[in-house]
């Protein structure tokens, strides 16, 4: 098989990587992947949003799937090119894909097919919602309703910050001039994990579960960021409780999706608090978790590609996947000091090959570029996540930070506690 991966992180490598070893397949590429991905598929200059390119490029090439990485092109109408020309795409359709790309519109969805969440309420106007926040008090949770990279959530503990999170979303239009309706949700507790599933429209097949770190800081602390570090799978969150997760969330939006006309194909991945009174969506993306893809896929016994065409093929039926439960996996990302905020750029990377080669970690490029001499530098904020695998969450963790103490990069960090809640 041919196969064109999208996207250019730590999630994407894990994809070729965990790809490349499949034996089904005949030529790899990745548009436009990083010099991570160009040690096991061709990277191709296009971005994740030059669609009329990657449709281009597909039909040329004779490519037989096209894996999608982010969320953005899928929004953006991505898998439904392909389908125009006949291209299968691991992915959903745009009118799916508004699982991630519409708070409102999962709440909908979730409400429809009796999935448990958190109340919630939508506003177009500011006043409005200023009024629901005081008649509700702290804590409550204000969100964009549209794509924010990941920063247009505030969960405020106090009155006074949740209205200046309307300020923001909606006086100050941080997240873009058409992206300034809220949703204001009750606020839950309990421990956060991220669920996947591979979908094919009609069936899902649990993916596992992992759990991330949000916050940039030790200790959970300081802002949030794309995500420091996962591990798999999480002790909270056993495989019988991922099963009544796949049987009250996922499976009842997919039935939900598919009779609304647009059945979900790809991967969902349910961003759970697991409450008091059982799991509650927080939030659906249509993509793999970055970190958690690279925490989840060392696990994987069985190849992933057929999975992935299966889904696309609506027979994920027949499927049955092989993961490696005896083995516990630890992903921590290195990036590049003053990250979320304004990342330090173009610092020299060193000694990663000897990182990898005198331990058993995978290091998964993400903001990297290299020279023409193969120095690899950083590029972003986000610059590697390295993961390894252990009998043990501890042995796995212990793993991946001696691979870290390898590297040579003194403009990056980490966070030195990923996994703690399971340790
Ligand atoms: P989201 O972008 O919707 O995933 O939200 C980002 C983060 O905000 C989540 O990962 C949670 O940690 C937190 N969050 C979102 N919604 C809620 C909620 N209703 N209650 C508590 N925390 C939440
Ligand atoms: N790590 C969370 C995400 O990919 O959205």
């Amino acid at each position: 098989m041919r196969v064109l991966v999208i996207g250019s992180g730590g999630r994407e490598h894990a994809l070729c990587w965990a790809i490349a070893g499949s034996p089904i397949l005949d030529k790899l590429w990745c548009a436009p992947g990083n010099p991570g991905t160009a040690q096991v598929a061709e990277n191709v200059a296009m971005g994740v949003l030059e669609i009329p390119s990657i449709v281009a490029f597909a039909l040329d090439n004779q490519v037989d799937l096209v894996v999608v990485g982010p969320e953005a092109p899928l929004v953006a109408g991505l898998a439904d090119e392909l389908a125009q020309e006949g291209i299968p795409c691991f992915g959903p359709s745009a009118a799916a894909a508004q699982l991630e790309g519409s708070k409102t519109f999962t709440k909908e969805v979730a409400d429809a097919a009796g999935i448990p969440t958190a109340k919630w309420e939508r506003f177009d106007e500011a006043d409005a919602a200023r009024e629901f926040i005081r008649r509700r008090g702290a804590p409550i949770v204000v969100k964009a309703d549209g794509l924010a990279a990941g920063k247009g959530v505030v969960v405020a503990t106090t009155e006074a910050e949740a209205l200046a999170a309307i300020d923001m979303i909606m006086e100050e239009k941080t997240f873009g001039a058409t992206n300034t309706a809220v949703v204001i949700e009750e606020c839950l507790l309990g421990e956060e994990v991220s669920l996947f599933a591979l979908c094919d429209g009609k069936h899902a097949l649990l993916f596992g579960a992992a759990q991330d770190h949000k916050r940039v800081g030790d200790g959970d602390t300081g802002p949030n960021t794309g995500g420091m570090g996962a591990y798999s799978p999480p002790p909270c969150f056993p495989p019988e409780a991922q099963e009544a997760a796949m049987a009250s969330i996922i499976r009842p939006a997919l039935a939900e999706m598919a009779k609304r006309g647009t059945p979900f194909k790809g991967v969902l991945f349910a961003g759970l608090m697991l409450t008091d009174t059982g799991p509650k969506l927080i939030e659906f993306n249509v993509r793999f978790g970055d970190p958690e893809c690279q925490a989840l896929l060392p696990r994987l016994k069985s190849d992933l590609l057929p999975a992935l065409l299966a889904a696309h093929d609506g027979e994920l039926h027949f499927f049955d996947l092989r993961w490696d439960d005896a083995l516990s996996s630890v992903a921590v990302v290195m990036a590049a000091q003053g990250y979320p905020g304004d990342p330090k750029r173009g610092g020299i990377i060193r000694a990663l090959d000897q990182a990898a080669a005198k331990s058993n970690a995978q290091i998964f490029h993400s903001g990297t570029t290299q020279d023409a001499d193969g120095t690899i530098r950083a590029y972003g904020g986000r610059v590697l996540t390295i993961c390894a695998t252990g009998k043990t969450i501890s042995a796995a963790r212990d793993a991946a930070y001696s691979a870290i103490e390898k590297i040579d990069w003194p403009d990056g960090f980490c966070r030195h506690d990923i996994g703690w809640r399971a340790l």
